[in-house]
């Protein structure tokens, strides 16, 4: 061969990963999670291996042209993660003040020994679209509002149908409690069955807040789960603080007994619900708890019903809660509504929301309003709790 004929040959060469490749896409998301005063993580998803990262932006009149913003790279140990999935938890930040971002990924063809080939870039639209904004929440903050649905259990239109009832420019964040789809037996089941559909309408702005349900806890994939909710996070139920409310979220597993044949003896949700119980007593006597104005607790198994799951949560959850006295504990699971009002027992109200309807809430330092709207905007239910 020529020595021209071989220079063209290694251009060639060299340059075909780059013509060969079909390009990246950003293929789900980014969305919100675990939103507090100081932090929030961001999740994204590309159509191939990349590494990936955020940059962000104050919301003043800059144009998020005019310098380099800072980087936050998705990385463990200091390694950069190569994956289709990323997560960004962005600590340090102010309370109650808003950000814009941008998410980025960038194909990795390659990677052998300590050579990496990288490819195209993909990212969210800065250009000819406003950029992505959140707002950190603020604990000093008088007023909140939020909105809360269930077992949508892959029923997008329902979905949309209740999201529409509120007004997103005037919500804190959503809550999905449990059940939005009905088996975790692949990635896709995540983003058809719902979360395609609440970054279409919210989730990359306003942050979603996950409770866990029984169905989420099906599937082959049901594993995963952490990997797309509360990635950054210890465990899968938490705190969370939005104004006037301290909410503790819990994870009340699968419904009948571990040994059930439906469960293939892969659970052992009875010592996870005792673990739990034990840490649930901690956060009942933190000042994060015993400080805020009013206190929800949601958990997507309600403590009727008598199956083993609605047992457990009785049994190692309720008397806790009849003991520190929450404003109101938020439940699903059941398919249909009930309003079980505070007693001498149990001294708070139990809502169990329907599968078709959605939860509205604001709250200020002396009063907490509830609102039960259905999918064709019938008001089941409202009340309020007063300090
Ligand atoms: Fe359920």
């Amino acid at each position: 061969m020529k020595r021209e004929n071989l220079l063209l040959f290694l251009i060639l060469l060299l340059s075909m990963p780059a013509y060969a490749q079909e390009g990246i896409r950003l293929l789900h998301g980014p969305y919100l999670q675990n939103l507090g005063s100081e932090e929030v993580t961001i999740v994204w998803l590309s159509d191939k291996p990349s590494v990936g990262w955020v940059e962000l932006a104050p919301d003043d009149n800059s144009d998020f042209y005019a310098t380099e913003r800072p980087r936050y790279f998705d990385a463990k140990n200091g390694v950069k993660n190569t994956s289709t999935i990323h997560a960004v938890k962005i600590k340090g930040l102010k309370p109650g003040t808003n950000y814009r971002y941008r998410v980025f990924v960038q194909e990795v063809l390659s990677h052998v020994a300590h050579q990496v080939i990288y490819g195209y870039y993909a990212s969210t639209d800065v250009y000819s679209r406003e950029p992505l904004v959140f707002k950190t929440s603020d604990p000093a903050n008088k007023n909140t509002s939020f909105a809360m649905v269930n077992d949508i259990h892959g029923n997008n239109d329902v979905l949309e149908k209740l999201v529409s009832k509120c007004d997103l420019k005037n919500t804190d964040f959503i809550i999905f409690n449990g059940d939005m789809v009905s088996v975790f037996n692949e990635e896709k089941h995540i983003f058809d069955g719902f979360m395609d559909t609440a970054t279409r309408l919210f989730a990359s702005r306003v942050p979603m807040y996950y409770t866990r349900g029984n169905h989420e806890t099906r599937g082959a994939f049901a594993t995963e789960f952490q990997r797309y909710f509360s990635p950054k996070e210890e465990n899968i139920y938490y705190t969370f603080r939005q104004g006037p409310i301290c909410f503790v979220i819990l994870d009340t597993g699968e419904d009948k007994p571990d040994s059930d044949i439906e469960y293939a003896g892969i659970t052992v949700y009875d010592e996870y619900r005792t673990e739990q119980a034990e840490w649930l007593r901690q956060v009942l006597d933190s000042k994060e708890y015993k400080e805020a104005p009013f206190k929800i607790v949601v958990a997507h198994i309600p403590p009727m019903g008598g199956w083993h799951g609605n047992l457990e949560v009785e049994n190692k959850f309720m008397p806790l809660l009849r003991d520190a006295k929450p404003d109101l504990m938020l439940c699903g699971h059941l398919h249909r509504f009930i309003h079980q009002k505070a007693t001498k027992e149990t001294p708070f109200p139990i809502i169990v929301n329907s599968n078709t309807a959605i939860l509205k809430a604001t709250a200020n330092p002396t009063e907490l309003k509830i609102e039960v709207i259905d999918v064709d905007g019938k008001v089941l239910d409202q009340f309020s709790v007063k300090r």
